[in-house]
This record gives C-alpha cells, structure tokens and sequence, in this order.
C-alpha cells in the first residue's frame, strides 16, 4: 500500500458524509443535518490536521520544499475551515440558504484541492516517502477517528 492511500480513501469518506449533511439540510432534516455535519467537520479535521501534521512536515524534511504545494494546500484547509464554520453557524439558526451557499462553495473548493492532492502531492509523497513510516501514522490516525 502507498504512503498516502489512507488519505485518498479518506477523501472518499469525507465525500460521502458531506452528501448526507447537504441532503438533509436542503431536505429541512436539521437532526439528521446536525448529526452528519457534526460527522464532517470531525472527519475533516482529523484529514486536515494528519496532513499538516504528519505527511506535510515528513515531505517538507525529505525534499526541502518547504514553500511549495504544501503551502498551498494549508492556505486550502484555512479557507476551507473558513466555509465550514459558515455552514455551522447557518445550521445553528436554520438558515438553509446560507448553509447551501457555503456548501455549494466548499464542494467545488474540496473537489479541486483532493484533486490536486490526489494527482500532484500525494504522488510526490509516495516518491519521497517510500520506505518511512509515515503511511501507517496516518493509516493509525484515520482509522481511531
Ligand atoms: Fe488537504
Ligand atoms: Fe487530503
């Protein structure tokens, strides 16, 4: 198995939560919605912070690039942490304009950073990372979330 193919599964995972806290909410199901939401944003974090935390610094030490698509991609989980807290805050008062407004925003931002990550970074981790340890941090990390 990859280094990263804990997280590309993960993506897969985070994509079907996030379907089901849109669903419920546009459909007014605000338990339901809470409830998957409240999923998402758990599941979302945990990815986030095992990329910033785990595989961005190791592909940062092993390549010295320190200021490249890392970068990048952390400045995509601020925004993308941004849009959360929007949706949160709508789900708070029931106000499913703003909450599908931030999500319709949020899904196009997500859809195009695991595409990047999927088919630039996480490629360049597994060249990078082969033999380390990293893969199974971040498969331990993904599976006691
Ligand atoms: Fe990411
Ligand atoms: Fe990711």
């Amino acid at each position: 198995m990859s280094t990263t193919a804990p997280l590309f599964q993960h993506h897969k995972h985070c994509d079907e939560i996030f379907a089901s806290a849109e669903d419920a909410c546009a459909n007014g199901e605000w338990a339901a919605g809470e409830k998957a939401f409240a999923l998402l944003l758990s599941q979302l974090e945990t990815h986030f912070t095992s990329e910033e935390e785990v595989l961005f610094p190791a592909f940062e030490a092993a390549t010295g690039m320190t200021s490249g698509p890392t970068e990048v991609m952390r400045g995509e989980h601020r925004q993308m942490r941004d849009l959360l807290a929007q949706m949160q805050g709508a789900l708070a008062v029931r106000d499913s304009d703003t909450f599908g407004g931030a999500a319709e925003t949020l899904l196009i931002l997500m859809q195009q950073h695991n595409m990047k990550e999927e088919n630039i970074l996480y490629p360049m981790c597994d060249n990078a990372l082969g033999a380390s340890d990293v893969g199974a941090s971040l498969a331990a990390r993904l599976k006691s979330s």
